[in-house]
């Protein structure tokens, strides 16, 4: 698929801006601070009904604005779709598709669909292991939208048994004899049914992306791995084959294990908001070993692998370098570049036309002043 409009009202520095575009590569070129990666994050929004730099929704709103606007024309071999997104912080969010009447934020998910590989990247190696969650989480609603029903399912599930969980804690603190637990038992059987399904898709996709991202290793770093990428359960180790059902079992039981503790704590411990993905490069884990080229190395190789997998499962993305040349060096951004150059689009940032590379020629836009121009 690839954007062929994007229009913004009130989005971060914009007041106004249309942008017209074409499958193929373009590149928004302009100095620092002159708003192009507030172009592709408004793209990458779309996507993720996220922005890939801030985790809540008021600074995407224009400074004395109350809202902000997000549209797009989509076009996906025969079919062209137009979204809209209305962000309104503090309340919720609106959306519509070809100009209907409301949908839910959540329907538009699928309809645009990227894989946006920017400086913040580094985090997912680095950083805590929620980054790797939402990432995992992110590219599995992207292969599957319907799953992010699912998860926001597991989220009010979760903060409703915290909620009961921070409550027996008070009345236990407080001499009490405690609460009722019969209600926990209903939430745990929520929990873990929710929670199965998270963790059976974030195992699938695993799956998939494992041999991909080694590839991808492979071909920026050769010689440099092999990188694995290991599910570490809050409920134990898993089973090679992982069938719904005996997640929920494993969930269950795991749950019942720690519930004393849970009580004494009043959070939930076990489920898949406390997994982690183990990113392996050789025998160690990436994080707090690999080396600062090797990390921003493993980060790509997980955008590219992620790409594969999306392409060949027929839903090819919108591609999104954001100011990713300039931190490589002159052998891996070529290999990045003709990596990506036969992408049906790829939306390019830079500082300067010389970050980007001469495989990537395509359409230039100057972005400076709240203005974007073809050149
Ligand atoms: N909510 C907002 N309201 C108004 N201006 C904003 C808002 N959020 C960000 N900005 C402005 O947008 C500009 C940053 O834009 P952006 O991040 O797109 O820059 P850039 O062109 O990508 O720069 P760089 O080359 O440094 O990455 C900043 O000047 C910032 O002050
Ligand atoms: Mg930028």
């Amino acid at each position: 698929m690839h954007v062929t409009h994007l229009s913004l009202a009130d989005f971060r520095s914009y007041a106004r801006v249309e942008v017209p575009l074409d499958p193929g590569v373009t590149a928004f070129v302009g100095a620092n601070g002159q708003g192009k990666t507030n172009l592709v994050e408004a793209v990458g929004y779309l996507a993720t009904l996220a922005s890939h730099r801030v985790s809540s929704d008021a600074p995407l709103v224009r400074m004395g604005a109350d809202r902000a606007v997000i549209r797009a024309a989509v076009t996906q071999g025969e079919r062209s779709q137009l979204v809209e997104l209305e962000l309104n912080p503090g309340r919720a969010n609106r959306a519509r598709i070809n100009r209907s009447s409301q949908v839910r934020p959540r329907d538009v998910l699928g309809i645009v669909r990227t894989v946006l590989f920017a400086p913040e990247d580094l985090s997912l190696v680095k950083g805590d292991p929620g980054e790797r969650r939402r990432f995992l989480d992110e590219l599995v609603t992207a292969r599957s939208p319907r799953m992010a029903a699912v998860r926001s399912d597991y989220e009010r599930v979760l903060k409703q048994r915290n909620t009961l969980l921070k409550s027996a804690a008070m009345a236990r603190r407080h001499g009490g004899r405690g609460m009722d637990l019969s209600t926990l038992d209903v939430w745990d059987q929520h929990l873990a049914r929710a929670g199965a399904e998270v963790t059976a898709q974030r195992l699938d996709l695993i799956a998939a992306l494992q041999p991909l991202a080694d590839k991808a290793y492979e071909a920026l770093a050769p010689g440099g791995g092999p990188v694995a990428l290991e599910y570490r359960s809050s409920a134990g180790p898993m089973e090679e084959a992982h069938g719904r059902e005996a997640l929920f079992e494993q969930l269950t039981a795991a749950l019942a294990e720690v519930r004393k503790q849970e009580i004494e704590r009043g959070v939930t411990l076990v489920g898949p908001h406390r997994d982690e993905l183990v990113l392996k490069l050789g025998q160690m884990p990436a994080k707090g070993y690999a080396s600062h080229g090797e990390s921003w190395s493993y980060a790509l190789a997980l955008r590219l692998a992620s790409y594969d997998l999306l392409r060949a499962e027929g839903n090819e993305p919108v591609l999104v370098l954001d100011d990713v040349f300039a931190e490589l060096d002159a052998r891996r951004r070529e290999r990045l570049a003709e990596l990506v150059a036969p992408g049906e689009q790829v939306l390019v940032t830079a500082a300067v036309d010389d970050d980007v590379p001469a495989v990537l020629a395509g359409a230039r836009y100057e972005v400076s002043g709240g203005t974007v121009q073809r050149v």
